[in-house]
């Protein structure tokens, strides 16, 4: 057992803190300024256990019964103002500049369209912390605070329902604007349900929603990322309005989780001026693509996944935008066919860009970028090369998962 000063936030789910013999380690779940006893778990890594003194000008008590132990929100003790402090530091340490517009969600809580449960043991849920148990069981959730309303409805329901053992995970995702949920039940493929069970499955979970609620259930076969749909059971698709703009959207494409944000993110998404040729890559079902289409005379805007490239196909005609060609391929093979381009617009997944698109990217020398990232330290990485030829002339903080140690950030770079 040591005893552990708390200094600061690290980007994570830990805190810088320091032992008395000065060095310096990490504790999840504590503040700074607090002082607590702690076991120690691997390598830096420390467990709080006893708390010597706790900062109330920090801390709060977090709001849900499963917090600290569930593994989801990292936060939740700390109060929302210093959330964003936080987060705003941590950008200005990984970045070097300070956010200079930071996008707040009007609330910290039912914010979340989509979530992924898994089951387990009789149990539906997130998993438990690993340094509250190493083996990570799952927490049997019944309601989490962070997910729309309507989600927690069917989760309620979903508990209802004895799932297989084959069963792997839930994921569930509703249109805020629409009485809709869809559901997706993951089956391991090596055991995969025979005969007539997912037809009971599926009626049961039909039986037991309210009226007044519309049910699609999606069914998938496979292993761990890699998911082939084997059957639908109702509509896969559903339309969302953002501002101007209308969106097909579906339980098998990305969206951005908080849809308080949606109308505020596509604004905050466009160039510093007006230019001729443009390119988009990671666009997804075109949730920036519709609003950067007014920006440039001519845009290019592909992703890597077929089903979100169908959507974005879709959503183009249906907002009767015609300045955009749509195309479903690899950040790499886009980026490496194109002759000209003058602004570039990448929101690669938590990994960042590859090393061969950054090295691409440098060769095409694009006048403007705007990279928005869901992950700092990746951001980071790519912005040190990208450095040696561009510099930052604008900045966000997009406040999208409030509780978690997740940021959202967008940075503007122009070629030097
Ligand atoms: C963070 S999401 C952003 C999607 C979209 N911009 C939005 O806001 O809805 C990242 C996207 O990158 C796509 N992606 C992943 N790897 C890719 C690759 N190698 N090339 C192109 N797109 C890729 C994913 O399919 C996903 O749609």
């Amino acid at each position: 057992m040591s005893v552990l000063k708390v200094e600061k936030s690290l980007y994570g789910p830990y805190f810088l803190a320091q032992t008395e013999e000065g060095k310096k380690v990490k504790i999840p779940r504590t503040a700074p300024g607090e002082i607590w006893k702690g076991k120690h778990l691997k390598e830096d890594i420390f467990q709080p256990l006893t708390p010597l003194r706790l900062n109330y000008t920090i801390r709060r008590v977090g709001f849900c019964g499963y917090y600290p132990f569930c593994g989801s929100c990292q936060w939740q003790h700390i109060k929302p103002q210093h959330q964003r402090e936080f987060k705003i530091q941590l950008f200005e340490e990984y970045i070097g500049l300070k956010p200079q517009r930071v996008i707040i969600s009007p609330s910290e809580e039912g914010y979340r369209v989509k979530t992924f449960l898994y089951w387990r043991e009789g149990k539906l849920g997130f998993k438990k912390a690993w340094f509250y148990d190493i083996k990570q069981p799952i927490m049997d959730i019944v309601h989490c605070p962070l997910l729309h309303p309507r989600l927690n409805k069917v989760l309620k329901l979903l508990k209802k329902v004895k799932f297989p053992k084959s069963l792997h995970a839930v994921e569930l995702f509703t249109n805020p604007q629409r009485e809709e949920v869809f559901f997706k039940l993951l089956f391991l493929r090596k055991e995969f349900p025979e005969g007539d069970f997912i037809k009971n499955l599926v009626e049961e979970l039909l039986s037991l929603k309210p009226k007044d609620l519309e049910l699609s259930i999606g069914i998938y076969r496979g292993e761990y990322l890699n998911w082939e749909s084997v059957q639908v059971y109702g509509n896969w698709e559903s339309l969302i309005e953002v501002g101007d703009y209308k969106f097909l959207v579906s339980p098998d494409a990305f969206i951005q989780p908080n849809h308080y944000l949606w109308k505020e993110f596509i604004q905050l998404i466009k160039p510093t001026e007006v230019y001729k040729k443009g390119l988009e890559l990671h666009a997804g079902i075109g949730f920036f693509t519709l609003h950067l289409s007014r920006y440039v005379e001519k845009l290019e805007s592909s992703d890597i996944g077929k089903e979100s490239s169908r959507l974005r196909e879709l959503n183009l005609k249906l907002n009767r935008i015609r300045n955009v060609e749509s195309y479903a391929l690899d950040a790499y093979k886009h980026l490496k066919r194109v002759k000209e381009v003058e602004l570039l617009v990448v929101d690669p997944p938590r990994g960042g860009l590859t090393k061969p698109v950054v090295g691409l990217i440098l060769k095409k020398l694009p006048k403007e970028i705007i990279y928005i990232s869901c992950n700092l330290e990746s951001l980071k990485k790519d912005l040190s090369q990208l450095r040696e030829k561009y510099e930052i002339v604008k900045t966000a903080l997009v406040e999208q998962f409030p509780n978690t140690h997740h940021i959202e950030s967008v940075v503007w770079l122009k070629r030097t």
